[in-house]
């Protein structure tokens, strides 16, 4: 089956090539095709232009379904490149903790946090934690993510981490998303583990990378490097040890304090490094002219009502940026790209164009797929989200709550 998208009002984040990523003032360039059609087939993108180059029916062979975007634009669906999507239950008790004033770093320190998601998670079936998953799965198709990558990291013991790969596997099994599967056994210190770091260590070194690299059940290695969580040198280590076993990383940094987590990163070529509140001048050279994608949680920092990273000047220094929602019970219970996009705008002081690329194209890169995701590209995989009728792309951020997604189309496959 083919589709054949007539009369899209702007078609959104066009590319000859696909590009690596967008950095510095790149980041403010969006290619855009007024008047547009887009031909979808064998799941990939076919081809696009401008209304008066459109294919004339009678040539294409075989069905062709045709939809008219008359008043409609046509983005690439959004790539959400740091998730803890997987996870059971919810956190709104530790919500009113913090309304009422406690930090993130005291609701650990109780035994809340990172701590209460893994005992619940204890409790829960792999089938049951499956199908939790699968409503917030849905959820984001339905607001046009069509990539998106899930951390393990609510488990800490090895058995929990396993079950939550598994379930991360089973995901990307079912679902038509494009799923990236990453392992965060160092995510918190158990309990049992307190005042004994470096064994916890040594358990996720030992027995836990070689487990999850025999199943084949992870992409990615990840490592909570920040003040009470991790050390430069836990990370160090853990970091080694995954890229062993060929796991590449893809840390959190430098969200509560400057923890070095940023330059460990670097230093390991990561993927990406993430949040990154605490980014100073020292941070942005280490960054400069590496292969590691900066990437801002703003969902975590709006809801957590902590402070928000210095994203203009990072930008005028010459790095990309990627947005991602963080989706988790704790610090960011919402993905929502598209208000991902609003708080890069408000929050972050991103341009609407900053923060397209960084939802799409930037987010692949972080995702590892930017060479088949994140635009409109011949041959890329045909993920893309017809809007509502809109009078703008700027309108998608602007308008902050206002669900514009109308139609889903995944793997070339229009999804209901
Ligand atoms: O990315 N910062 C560490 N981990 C998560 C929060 C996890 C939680 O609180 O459950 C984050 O914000
Ligand atoms: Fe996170």
């Amino acid at each position: 089956m083919q589709i054949l998208i007539l009369n899209i009002k702007k078609l959104v984040q066009v590319e000859e090539k696909p590009a690596k990523w967008k950095a510095g003032n790149e980041m403010a360039k969006l290619n855009t095709i007024d008047n547009a059609f887009l031909l979808i087939k064998d799941g990939k993108i076919e081809n696009f232009g401008p209304m008066s180059d459109s294919p004339n029916l009678s040539k294409l062979p075989g069905d062709v379904l045709i939809y008219n975007a008359f008043d409609r634009m046509v983005f690439p669906s959004f790539c959400d490149s740091h998730t803890h999507i997987v996870y059971a239950g919810s956190r709104e008790i530790e919500y009113i903790d913090k309304i009422k004033g406690l930090s993130y770093e005291e609701i650990a320190k109780r035994g809340g946090g990172i701590l209460n998601s893994a005992k619940l998670l204890a409790q829960t079936s792999e089938d049951e934690l499956y199908e939790q998953a699968m409503v917030r799965i849905n959820e984001i198709i339905r607001k046009g993510t069509g990539a998106v990558e899930i951390k393990s990291g609510y488990g800490l013991t090895t058995e929990s981490e396993l079950k939550m790969l598994r379930v991360i596997r089973r995901i990307k099994e079912t679902s038509p998303l494009t799923v990236k599967s990453t392992f965060l056994g160092a995510h918190s210190i158990p309990a049992e583990y307190k005042g004994r770091q470096e064994e916890y260590v040594d358990l996720v070194i030992n027995e836990m990378i070689p487990m999850v690299a025999a199943e084949g059940l992870a992409d990615y290695i990840d490592v909570f490097c920040d003040k009470g969580f991790f050390t430069v040198e836990d990370t160090e280590r853990i970091l080694m040890a995954g890229i062993k076993y060929g796991l590449r990383p893809k840390i959190h940094a430098n969200e509560l304090d400057y923890s070095g987590g940023i330059q460990v990163g670097v230093k390991y070529n990561a993927l990406s490094v993430d949040h990154l509140e605490f980014t100073g001048d020292d941070e942005i050279k280490a960054l400069l002219g590496s292969e590691t994608m900066p990437t801002l949680l703003p969902g975590a920092a709006f809801f957590l009502g902590m402070i928000d990273p210095p994203v203009r000047k990072m930008i005028d220094a010459g790095l990309p940026i990627a947005l991602a929602s963080d989706y988790n019970p704790g610090s960011s219970p919402s993905g929502d790209m598209k208000f991902i996009m609003s708080l890069g705008c408000i929050k972050l002081r991103m341009l609407p164009e900053e923060v397209i690329n960084a939802t799409t194209i930037n987010g692949a890169y972080a995702l590892g797929i930017s060479d088949t995701h994140g635009s409109i590209c011949k041959g890329k995989v045909a993920n893309v989200f017809i809007t509502k009728p809109i009078p703008s792309y700027e309108f998608m951020p602007y308008a902050y709550t206002t669900d514009l997604v109308e139609t889903v189309i995944l793997n070339g496959k229009i999804i209901n």
